[in-house]
């Protein structure tokens, strides 16, 4: 009877972890790089805040593919910089800059500026990368700057992404959306609660997007990138559990180079040896109900939590 149960546990956990692994070995060392523009055929990539980190780094890679590229990021001094830099670094590519808000609700004016930005062109790439993190307890964030970064890291995906898959399949064009969602996504995350749900959901969305869009061949890629050097530490509030990913991050490089080795060969592309230990201790060792509940009873002993946490003054009962 014991020898039974062990073998059915066995089982169990060689095929929760084995698949995986050999799909994540797959994707990390048997899909050598992919020239985007031949394999789509296309012409015009867009990479949403691809004015820094992670986009930049997409954008140079398209670029030196020699695909063109729109590049839609807030209209800021980083985005005027990176015009700049990126015109001289490929003088023979053409890029068109979309300034714009993708926090905006309805998602309304960034979508007619940048439907006015391709009008004449099929983008066949769309790179859904933009994002950022907002650190601090839900209840004691301003629920105006909550929202705002869940319509930046979800909502102008969805919008973005229905305009140019119904172009595609309007006009019968291979092509690729990718979005980059992320690692936090695997375990709650309080004190960031919002911004792994965003992962989440991006992740869900993408991997249901993979197989309608599978028979006309537009290829949906899914990224939980390990920790990545970039704005968004700085960006991110005072955090140290993000402070320590920082110190073993990698170049953002790194994330443009698994697009192109990832494209059409898998829908989730875990990069790293990061995301996989995390992927493999916290959804397939430790059962996620069981860590919500230690978390629970734990985070109240962590120094970020402490450090965090709005004091708020008891009102005396009557
Ligand atoms: N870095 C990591 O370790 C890591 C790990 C997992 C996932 N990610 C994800 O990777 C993506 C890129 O982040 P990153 O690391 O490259 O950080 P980043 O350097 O801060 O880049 C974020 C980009 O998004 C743009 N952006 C932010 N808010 C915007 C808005 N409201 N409207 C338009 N553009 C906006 C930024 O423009 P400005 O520069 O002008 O603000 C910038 O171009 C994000 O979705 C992030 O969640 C990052």
């Amino acid at each position: 009877m014991l020898s039974t149960i062990s073998t059915i546990f066995f089982w169990i956990g060689v095929l929760a972890v084995v698949p995986y692994l050999i799909l994540v070995f797959y994707g990390a060392y048997c899909c050598p790089e992919q020239n985007l523009k031949k394999k789509y055929n296309a012409q015009w990539a867009l990479v949403t805040g691809g004015s820094s980190g992670i986009g930049a780094a997409i954008v140079r890679k398209l670029a030196g593919q020699g695909l063109n590229v729109v590049i839609a990021a807030l209209d800021d001094a980083t985005f005027k910089q990176f015009k700049e830099t990126i015109v001289k670094e490929f003088p023979n590519v053409q890029f068109r800059f979309v300034g714009c808000d993708l926090s905006e609700p309805t998602g309304e004016t960034y979508l007619n500026a940048i439907k006015e930005a391709t009008h004449d062109i099929d983008v066949q790439i769309l790179c859904n990368n933009a994002g950022y993190i907002t650190t601090g307890g839900y209840a004691d964030l301003p629920m105006k700057r909550e929202l705002a970064n869940f319509h930046t890291n979800v909502t102008s995906g969805l919008v973005l992404t229905h305009h140019f898959a119904d172009l595609m399949l309007e006009k019968g064009l291979k092509g690729l959306i990718t979005f980059t969602s992320s690692s936090a996504g695997f375990i709650p995350n309080p004190m960031s609660a919002l911004y792994s749900s965003t992962k989440v959901f991006l992740t869900t969305f993408a991997a249901s997007l993979a197989a309608e869009l599978a028979e006309p061949k537009i290829d949906v890629l899914v990224i939980h990138p390990s920790p990545i050097n970039s704005n968004f530490y700085s960006n991110a509030g005072k955090m140290s559990a993000l402070t320590s990913a920082q110190k073993i991050s990698s170049p953002p490089s790194v994330i443009a180079d698994t697009i192109c080795r990832n494209a059409g060969k898998v829908v989730v592309s875990d990069q790293g040896p990061i995301t996989v230990i995390m992927k493999i201790m916290m959804t397939k060792v430790m059962d996620w109900n069981v860590f919500t509940e230690i978390m629970k009873l734990g985070l109240r002993f962590n120094g970020d939590y402490k450090a965090m946490k709005v004091q708020r003054p008891l009102k005396k009962e009557n």
